[in-house]
This record gives structure tokens, sequence and C-alpha cells, in this order.
């Protein structure tokens, strides 16, 4: 018969065991968790689950301490408005999360009392949970039997399990795995387990194999596949937009904003006066003709790019200066102010872009 080089898995109690021995001696020291021993609050688990949707720990961290410290509640969150949350949340991507995490707050205040859902069926139908927010915090706030699948846990369990199905197709498979793994015991510990297994040792490249308490049994190792697991359709190709930007300045060199739609990409965010954003680049007598003030246009050399998930995005800048200060147009505020206001990455980086071309401290007319 011929060999197939798969080592035998071990038993999903064996398994558990050998993770929380390693998480105990090798766990992230994150803000967000509770000294072992003690419990977790669940405000402070779901608030560091939703900032760690799409965004890595390094940059979460400053984030997620200030917003505990401004917010230490879920009561003082529910009161809060939703600007001041967006403010907190400028510059971490994603603004929907932090529309629903504030919506999900007033939520659970007005219609559950205060108190947090425990059930991943009750926290599902909170605003911005979905099937890996509820698994997380059933499973670390309140030590529910569930595993929170993620990019992470997929990769551990294709490369341990050696599944050769191309993801997304892997994915119920691979949730299925997970969810076979799951201890009764610390389940909050053990999905937190995983996730530093594949965050510090099941990295994408060159994971450290020689330290992995699941070596053992890991098909990927033994067959030489941890490079080509788990194994992925092709990515399309983001696609390209343009848009040109105004920035507007008045007499007193303030500089003009306004506030975006609440729904959509960046709702309820502050921008500087933009184009739509399409895939054809504007002309100059386009971008000059939907200015929302008259004035007189100077396009700065180069293009301020920004990467969204769905798309790449080029803008051009056109500077100018507007004869009066009308509030009709937008809120008007001084340059070095900007960081007042609820500005996402791509509007900063068009204020960098702005004031690098020496036009916000240039009193001359352009
Ligand atoms: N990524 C998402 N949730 C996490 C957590 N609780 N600990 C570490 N990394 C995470």
């Amino acid at each position: 018969m011929k060999s197939t080089n798969r080592p035998r898995p071990a038993s999903p109690h064996s398994l558990a065991r050998l993770l929380l021995r390693w998480y105990d001696r090798h766990r992230r020291d994150l803000p967000w968790r509770a000294l072992p021993g003690k419990s977790p609050d669940p405000y402070a688990v779901w608030l560091s689950e939703i900032m760690l949707q799409q965004t890595t720990v390094a940059t979460v961290g400053p984030y997620y301490r200030a917003f505990l410290a401004r917010w230490p509640t879920l009561a003082r969150l529910a009161a809060a408005s939703q600007d001041e949350v967006l403010r907190a949340w400028a510059g971490l991507g994603y603004y929907g999360r932090a529309r629903n995490f504030h919506r999900a707050a007033g939520e659970v205040m007005a219609r559950l009392g205060g108190r947090i859902p425990c059930e991943e069926a009750e926290l599902r139908r909170l605003p911005g949970i979905g099937a890996y927010t509820a698994a997380a915090v059933a499973a670390i706030a309140f030590g529910k039997r569930t595993t929170p699948v993620d990019g992470n846990v997929e990769r551990v369990m294709a490369r341990y399990f050696g599944v050769e199905t191309k993801l997304p197709a892997a994915k119920p498979e691979l949730r299925r795995l997970a969810q076979g793994l799951t201890p009764a015991r610390r389940p909050g510990d053990y999905a937190q387990g995983v996730m530093d297994l594949g965050a510090t040792i099941c990295l994408p490249r060159n994971p450290r194999c020689g330290q992995c308490p699941w070596r053992r049994g890991c098909v990927a190792r033994a067959r030489g596949m941890t490079g080509s697991l788990p194994a992925r359709l092709p990515k399309r190709p983001r696609p390209l937009r343009h848009g040109v930007v105004y920035w507007i300045l008045a007499p007193d060199g303030a500089v003009l904003l306004r506030r975006r739609p609440e729904n959509g990409l960046l709702g309820g965010l502050m921008e500087f006066p933009t184009t739509a954003w399409r895939a054809e680049p504007w002309s100059a007598g386009e971008a000059r003709g939907l200015a929302p003030v008259a004035a007189r246009w100077r396009e700065l050399p180069g293009a301020v790019r920004h990467g969204f998930t769905h798309f790449e995005l080029a803008l051009t800048v056109l500077v100018g200066r507007a004869r009066r200060r009308s509030e009709r147009t937008g809120v008007w505020s001084p340059v070095d102010r900007l960081n007042d206001h609820a500005l996402p990455t791509v509007m900063k980086k068009v204020a960098r872009h702005a004031q690098e071309g020496g036009v916000s401290r240039r009193r001359s007319r352009p």
C-alpha cells in the first residue's frame, strides 16, 4: 500500500490540553485580556473584538486604551454622541464598526437593561455583531463553548488537518473542524490560544513549527505543505477609482469640511469636498465645473493614493481660495485644528498633501 505520509491527528481533548498548556506559558500580554483567574469585562472584550476586525493588534492597542479611558462603561458610551465616537475612531478605518458599536450600546441600554447578552444568538441580533464576534464575546467574556473563526484560525485548521480545498469554499469545513476541537473547560482561553498560535507560531510565511504545541499531528508539516496551505483562489486585483478633492481656504486661513452621508463608505465622517469616486479620471474642465465654490483653482502635483477593501483610490487635489466664509457650504476649520474632526485616514492624507504643497501657509493668491 502507498504511504500517504499523513500523521494521525491527536484527539480533540489532547489538542485542547496541549494548547492551553502552551497558552499559559506563552500567551501574549494584551490590554483586553483579564489576568489569569480574573473575569473579563464583557464590554471591554466586545470593544476589543470590534476593533480587532480587519486591524492589527499593534494598531488597536492605543485606540483601545484611549476609548476605554474615555468611555469606561457601556452606559457612558451609549450616552456619547455618534460624532464623538467617530472622532475617537478616526484613523482606525472601517467606521461602520464604530457606528454599529455605538448603536448596539444604545440598544443594550434601552432594550436589555444594560446587560450584554451571553448567548451567541442574542449577541448576533445586535448591530455589527456577526458570527465571529458573537462567538468571540460568548467564549471569552462568558465562557461559552464556542470558537470564533477568523483567518488565523482557518490557517491553523487547514494546516493541522491538511485541508486542501481552496478558500473561501473551505470555510464551512474549517469552521466545523475548529468547533470540534473546542473544549468545555476554558473555551475563552482556548479561543485566544488558537489566535495566538496563528499570530505567533503558525505564521502565514515561515511558520515556527519547531515551537508549535501541535507539531506532532500536523499534516501540513509532515508533508512540507505549510507554504501552500491554506489554499486560496487567486485574488482579483482591486480596481482603481479617481476623484478630485477641493482644498478650499477662507480669507482667515480656515479650510472647508463637510460631513459625508450617514450611510455608505466612511458614513458620517468629515471630508474635504470631493467629486464622486469613479473608474474614469476627471478632466480639468469637469473638476472645475463641479467645484462647490467659485475660485481660481490650482492643481497640486501628484495624487493622494489610498487603498480601500474593494478599490484603490487616486485623488487629485485642487486648491482654491473662497472669497467669503459661507457656513452654507460646510464647516470651516483652522488647519491646525483638523484633528478635532472625525477625519478618515484618506482625508488626513489629503491634508498632509495639501500642506506639503505649502498651500495652507501661503497667503498670496494661488
Ligand atoms: N484577534 C481578534 N481577537 C483577538 C484576541 N482576543 N486576542 C488576540 N488576537 C485577537
